[in-house]
């Protein structure tokens, strides 16, 4: 099928090259000329495993192409995915204006009915706005389904392609026949393409769930509110277990085993970030709001993720006293492991609140330093997570890369001033920290590991 993807960014352009992966002749729109010169140098714009791979493969094969005009998007096929930012307003409402935009120019240059797909994350109803834009910018026969996007960052490809659920919201059967037809290759696991890292299920189909459009634009707000509603119950099980000398890993281990519960976003640390969480949960309060429910349940959320950066921004001025002149090292930057995306990263808020104290922070991040130096310019970085340890008088853990497990600790510790360790992740063993002469403290763990974890917890 002709597919085109408007809107080259994390979501996009890991669609666009997924898509053309199972055999679609896909065609990739974006404005930011940054981007395109990258693309068109075969570099790819950010980090993300497996996706250079499946774009040189598909470049190469013809299937995947680009450009800057949306009008040459619309000519290119009928399904449209819209796959645009849709950033956080200062009332914490979604910012839909690059979503409207694209929408008006898709009708302005349609010559025939298109389907438009929403694949960014939209507020319930916007599928019924667009498709009034549609209608008064002159495409009237063209239609909008709601298509919401649950891969995560770092492993976007796999969950693209071995997706947990597809999600389709239709309002009528064109719309319905052409999504299954977008992806019947992924539900019937039909394409050769297989990760090497990791397994993945092969078996059966993947499931695709349709509905209608005000319930498929739900399923999405409400999936990501119920993770972040996970991370700040845990986050708060934390504070608990640092007041009364219990250890929140061993806590989260023993509700994780119950399978109504699950293992998963159960990690205690300095919070949720990225360019996801905090504004669609913002978001889906608002939505809430303005239709009348009060979901103040999700506000304590907000606030709970928010005191964890408090928290731990509060440790280290118990310990340091003064963070005036001090020397800080800071182990990571993106918002989790196994990407360079810092929107909104809690690893970034706390440097930035140390650095408003007048702290000297040193970073260090496996993949974000590029994206660093463009995009937060005032963070000093180190070439190795060794460097930035260098005589500083503390080291905190912001990201929890799992290759911060293998550096030679004891070799760190000699060179900083004072071995002071926040493990900001609960990515270290206490103990063995404390071994080594650290002074360490993690996030929850108020009383040193009081019975071992099976190896696979
Ligand atoms: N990042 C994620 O993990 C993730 C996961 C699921 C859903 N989403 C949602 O998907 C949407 C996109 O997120 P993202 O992380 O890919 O954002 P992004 O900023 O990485 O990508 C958006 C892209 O759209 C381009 N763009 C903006 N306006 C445009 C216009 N008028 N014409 C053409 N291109 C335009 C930008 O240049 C950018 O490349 C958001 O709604 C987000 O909430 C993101």
């Amino acid at each position: 099928m002709k597919v085109s993807v408007i809107g080259a960014g994390h979501v996009g352009l890991v669609a666009g090259a997924c898509l053309a992966e199972i055999g679609h002749d896909v065609l990739c729109v974006d404005n930011d000329p940054r981007k395109l010169e990258a693309l068109a140098a075969g570099r790819t714009p950010f980090f993300e495993p497996h996706l250079e791979e499946l774009l040189t493969r598909n470049i190469a094969a013809g299937r995947l192409h680009w450009s800057a005009s949306i009008a040459e998007g619309a000519e290119h096929a009928d399904v449209l995915f819209l796959c645009v930012g849709t950033p956080p307003l200062p009332d914490g409402e979604a910012d839909m204006s690059a979503v409207e935009a694209v929408a008006r120019q898709i009708a302005v240059a349609a010559r025939s009915p298109k389907l438009l797909v929403e694949k960014s994350t939209v507020p319930v109803q916007t599928g019924e706005r667009l498709e009034k834009t549609l209608a008064v910018y002159g495409a009237a026969e063209s239609e909008v389904a709601s298509n919401p996007e649950f891969l995560a960052e770092g492993t976007a490809v796999v969950d693209f392609l071995f997706p947990s659920r597809i999600v389709i919201g239709v309002e009528s059967e064109w719309a319905e026949g052409l999504l299954r037809e977008v992806y019947e290759p992924i539900v019937q696991r039909a394409f050769s393409w297989r990760p090497s890292d990791v397994e993945v299920d092969t078996e059966g189909q993947a499931p695709l769930i349709a509905a209608n459009r005000n319930t498929a634009e739900i399923i999405k707000h409400a999936s990501n509110s119920f993770l972040s509603t996970k991370i700040s119950y845990i986050n708060m099980v934390s504070r608990l277990c640092d007041a009364v000398g219990a250890d929140v890993r061993l806590v989260a281990a023993g509700m994780g085993l119950d399978a109504r519960i699950g293992p998963k976003f159960l990690q205690a640390g300095i919070g949720f970030g990225g360019f996801c969480f905090p504004k669609d949960l913002q978001s889906f309060i608002r939505m809430a709001e303005k239709n009348g429910c009060d979901f103040s349940l999700l506000r304590e959320i907000e606030r709970i993720n928010a005191g964890q950066v408090d928290r731990f921004v509060q440790t280290l001025r118990d310990e340091l006293w003064i963070l005036k002149g001090k020397r800080i090292a800071a182990w990571g930057l993106a918002f989790k492991p196994h990407t360079d995306d810092m929107r909104f990263s809690p690893a970034v808020s706390v440097i930035q609140r140390l650095q408003a104290e007048g702290a000297r922070v040193v970073a260090y991040d496996p993949q974000a330093a590029d994206e660093a130096a463009r995009e937060a310019p005032g963070i000093e970085l180190a070439d190795s997570a060794e460097a930035a340890a260098d005589r500083a008088e503390a080291l905190l853990i912001l990201t929890d890369w799992p290759q911060f497990r293998q550096v030679d600790l004891a070799a760190v510790k000699a060179r900083m001033v004072r071995p002071l360790l926040l493990d900001g992740r609960n990515l270290l063993d206490p103990e063995s920290m404390s071994a080594l002469g650290f002074e360490y403290h993690g996030v929850g763990r108020g009383r040193r590991t009081a019975m071992r974890l099976a190896p696979a917890v």
